[in-house]
């Protein structure tokens, strides 16, 4: 039996801004989206992530929201994604963090974490110096979704205008 790819459903709260009754737009081709991956297509300044999740198709901007790092060259496992540049995890199916990247920095509510080691990594001290205060004082955010459909064999996604 063949399963039909639906759109994630968007997190309460967490759409991008100006998306609400923007008019959909042809993205790509469903064939270059198999299960289980990602794709970077870009719209004059907006790069967008598309990935094909368990759950369905979501469409995100292609930026981590620890650093902004491209996270469609990251990894994707299931609904969670994972950042190339600091290993932060995070579930395209709630917008939230799974795994705080290895800098430490602010929750989207302000709550501090440190900076934490790979387990095949020397273990990282509390930093002090300016540069790492500005990275305690990075707030990862909550991802921000664009509404996908699925017409036919295209992927289609509301652009703000
Ligand atoms: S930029 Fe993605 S975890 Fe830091």
């Amino acid at each position: 039996m063949t399963i039909e790819p639906t759109a994630l459903p968007i997190p309460a709260g967490l759409a991008a801004p100006g998306t609400a009754g923007a008019p959909f737009q042809r993205v790509a081709a469903l064939a270059d989206l198999p299960p289980g991956t990602m794709l970077r297509v870009t719209f004059g300044e907006l790069d967008l992530l598309l990935a094909h999740t368990p759950l369905g198709l979501a469409a995100t901007d292609d930026r981590c929201p620890h650093m902004s790092a491209p996270l469609s060259i990251g990894r994707l496992d299931g609904c969670e994604v994972e950042c190339p540049l600091h290993n932060g995890r995070f579930d395209l199916a709630g917008g939230g963090t799974v795994r705080f990247p290895t800098t430490g920095g602010l929750d989207p509510d302000g709550g501090y974490h440190p900076p934490w080691s790979p387990p095949d990594s020397p273990p990282k001290p509390e930093p002090s110096d300016q540069k790492a205060r500005a990275r305690a004082l990075t707030r990862v955010r909550r991802f921000r979704y664009y509404p996908v459909r699925i017409v036919g064999e295209t992927i289609e996604v509301a652009l703000p205008e």
